[in-house]
């Protein structure tokens, strides 16, 4: 072992990252390859198992005469569809390589060392990492059922936080707040918190008691809701997210943000895929069709099905042995089905399933009969 003066040496003699970079996990993907299967189903990132809109993928292609050029730095054609579409001022959007930048890119903005975010326990993981990397501390209220509570969140905050984050539905609960509870949430924080909602799954909830934050943030001067192209749209691999934020904010936010963050290609497909509104349509019902019966099924096995608003469930496994979530995860992947551990989010008793093609899921219901069974 060293000294301490020698490792003092050693620490000054290369470029070390900033305090707490070394500490933080990189961000978990989910798996895409199985041991020994050609081409195993996927079912680990909630991506959209209908593929993408025939419309997005023309306009992707017509874009190939200009792949010389940069793109529109003001994303302007993505930007005035969303406008129309939601009723937005075009100047108060914001966009990102997927919406997983523009989380980035508010850390930058608002975190200075010391200060904190606020975020349920079970909170995305993208928003932790962007905190740590601006040396900011996180704060994870419980989540009791698995569930965002508004009193525990507010109780988090002090002078130092700058963010609270919310998911609507969150992943990897599934879960969502209440329109009601999310008034009550801004409501109790001091105007200098920015309550980021997250809608990245927002389209594949469609209950009266929902909101995706927009109606919330229109008037609001601390509140951002962001949305994806990589969910409903079926557009994960061109990574375009967008955010819409108060005025001062997102003129903040453009004067930090690389200024060709969504390559052309994906602004016109984007724009194509907001118009498919029968694909969106299509990709709705069909997560309104099967995640009530895999939920039926597993239920039926005796799992711990979380309710679920997204286009996934989150499943509790028995602790026995021969029964555990690592061992059914395993067990599935040997048989072509890969589905996401979530140990990382202190939820080591639960797989996270995103809801497949039908031929998928009955052949999850059914592989998970046998390995429970002991087969
Ligand atoms: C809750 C949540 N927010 C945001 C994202 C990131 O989406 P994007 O592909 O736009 O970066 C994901 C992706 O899985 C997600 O689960």
């Amino acid at each position: 072992m060293p000294d301490d003066v020698s490792l003092d040496r050693a620490r000054a003699d290369r470029p070390l990252p900033k305090p707490g970079i070394l500490d933080i996990h990189a961000y978990v993907p989910g798996k895409a390859q199985a041991p020994g299967i050609a081409e195993p189903v996927k079912l680990s990132a909630n991506e959209n198992p209908l593929g993408a809109s025939e419309r997005a993928h023309e306009a992707y292609a017509s874009a190939e005469k200009s792949l010389h050029l940069y793109p529109d730095p003001r994303t302007t054609i993505v930007r005035n569809a969303i406008a129309e579409r939601y009723r937005l001022e075009p100047e108060r959007l914001i966009f990102g390589c997927g919406s997983d930048e523009v989380f980035a890119i508010l850390n930058q903005t608002f975190l200075e060392p010391g200060d904190n975010i606020v975020q349920g326990e079970f909170g995305f993981a993208a928003f932790a990492i962007g905190a740590r990397a601006c040396q900011a501390e996180v704060r994870s209220a419980a989540e009791p059922h698995y569930r965002i509570d508004v009193d525990l969140m507010l109780e988090l905050v002090d002078e130092r936080t700058k963010l609270m984050f919310v998911t609507q539905p969150a992943n990897p609960s599934g879960t969502y707040n209440t329109r009601e509870e999310l008034v009550r949430l801004h409501a109790g924080l001091p105007p200098s918190v920015v309550l980021v909602i997250d809608a990245a799954y927002a389209e594949f909830c469609t209950d009266p008691t929902f909101t995706d934050g927009l109606e919330l943030a229109r008037g609001a001067g601390n509140i951002i809701v962001t949305h994806t192209f990589s969910k409903i749209h079926g557009l994960a691999a061109l990574r375009v997210g967008w955010g819409y934020a108060p005025a001062p904010i997102a003129d903040a936010i453009d004067r930090i943000r690389p200024p060709f963050n969504v390559s052309n290609p994906a602004l016109h497909a984007a724009v194509a895929a907001l118009g498919d509104t029968t694909f969106q349509a299509r990709s709705l019902a069909h997560v309104e069709q099967w995640r009530p019966w895999l939920a039926q099924q597993l239920g039926g096995l005796g799992l711990d099905v979380v309710p679920s608003a997204a286009n996934f469930v989150l499943v509790g496994f028995p602790t026995s042995p021969g029964k555990t979530a690592a061992e059914a995860e395993t067990y599935l992947a040997h048989r072509g089905l890969i589905v996401r551990g979530v140990a990382n989010y202190g939820l080591p008793h639960h797989l996270r399933i995103t809801i497949g093609l039908e031929a998928h899921n009955r052949a999850l219901a059914e592989h998970l009969a046998a390995f429970l069974a002991g087969r």
